[in-house]
């Protein structure tokens, strides 16, 4: 490579590791200055409930699936289900059932950076013969070294936003079986703030880019705009199909947990650790609020296409919302993944 181009891409970089700081900065001093909302317009019981957590069994997904289970939902958490991952699994489901022994939770193996594995998980669960009321696409990788899953996809883009539409469209069926005019299917997919800086969707364009020219910053908040843009992009089939589902973004706002594993210890040490000790970072815990707001509140229950931070409707980027991009993007999406790009429309 040549001198120039080193330099720009130590450029393009940088500069996405100072708009990822700047804006987590920003939040920060938001979530800083003021408290946080609870989730609102829960009534009665949820029992006989189904529900998808994807990553549910640590960090913020484990606190969703607690948090459902205590409103009676019967909570399937798609984990990684492999040693050294699975006696782990297993202490978490332990740890929810230990406090709540009425609680109906389970695991099936589901890791996203594998499309095959993504299909045998969908098998398993359909197998249950149960309905599915709640889809929370919550699991996620940020930072992460450049690696190339096996299905040739960069991680971050395949974990956070590839797998996650794969599940979503083998899942659709059921969904659509399960909604009921005042009793929606619910799709809940995880995003970020950080999508706020991202200046285009996940690249999937440049498949096989260049390593030196990886930015681990700039592929998280693309593959985070990307989850933004396609929940746009189906609730609009929705609303023209007219099926009774919903799909929302949830902003988890910025938390304390295991994605900042990847961090480099700078970071962590400067920036993580003390904003953990002085409270400003919300909890795990703080963090599931806004997905299970729209996963039962009465208040969101037909609402779809919405993007919510602190369980209240907020704006995501403007970038976000140029439907030109967001039919660019599915198309592109299901080109690679090999779907039909009417599949929501056309599974019968
Ligand atoms: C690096 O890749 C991004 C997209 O992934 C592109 O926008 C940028 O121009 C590239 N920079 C260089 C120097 O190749
Ligand atoms: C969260 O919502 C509460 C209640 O509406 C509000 O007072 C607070 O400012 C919000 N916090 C953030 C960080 O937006």
């Amino acid at each position: 490579m040549g001198f120039l181009k080193r330099l720009a891409c130590y450029a393009y970089i940088l500069c996405s590791i100072f708009k990822v700081y700047v804006l987590a900065a920003a939040y920060l001093l938001k979530q800083y200055t003021s408290k946080i909302r609870k989730p609102t317009g829960i009534e009665g019981s949820n029992r006989g409930k189904v529900a998808i957590v994807t990553g549910g069994g640590s960090g913020i997904g484990y606190h969703i699936s607690k948090q459902l289970a205590k409103h009676g939902v019967q909570v399937i958490i798609g984990l990684i289900a492999a040693s050294p991952k699975l006696s782990e699994s297993e202490e978490a489901i332990r740890k929810i059932k230990h406090e709540m022994p009425e609680a109906k939770v389970e695991f099936l193996h589901l890791d996203l950076s594998s499309l095959e594995s993504i299909r045998n998980f969908v098998d398993a669960f359909l197998q249950k013969k149960c309905p599915l009321h709640i889809l929370i696409n919550n699991a996620g990788l940020m930072f992460p070294p450049y690696t190339k899953t096996v299905d040739g996809f960069e991680l971050q883009l395949q974990v956070n936003y590839l797998g996650h539409v794969l599940l979503t469209s083998l899942l659709w069926e059921k969904l659509k079986t399960t909604g009921q005019l005042h009793s929606y299917s619910r799709v809940i997919n995880v995003a970020s703030s950080v999508h706020y800086v991202s200046d285009m969707p996940a690249d999937l364009d440049n498949l096989n880019q260049e390593q030196q020219n990886f930015s681990a910053h700039a592929a998280y908040m693309h593959s985070k705009l990307a989850v933004v843009m396609a929940t746009y992009y189906l609730q609009r089939q929705l609303n023209r199909d007219g099926h009774y589902i919903t799909v929302n973004v949830a902003d988890p706002g910025v938390v304390s947990s295991g994605l900042f594993k990847y961090v480099s210890g700078f970071v962590k040490c400067f920036l993580v650790r003390p904003a953990a000790a002085l409270g400003i970072l919300w909890t795990m815990e703080d963090g599931a609020y806004t997905s299970v707001h729209l996963a039962l509140s009465s208040e969101v229950e037909g609402q779809g296409g919405r993007y919510f931070f602190n369980c209240t409707n907020a704006k995501s980027s403007h970038l976000s919302q140029n439907v030109y991009l967001q039919e660019e993007l599915w198309h592109k999406t299901c080109d690679v993944l090999h779907l039909d790009v009417n599949w929501p429309s056309t599974c019968t």
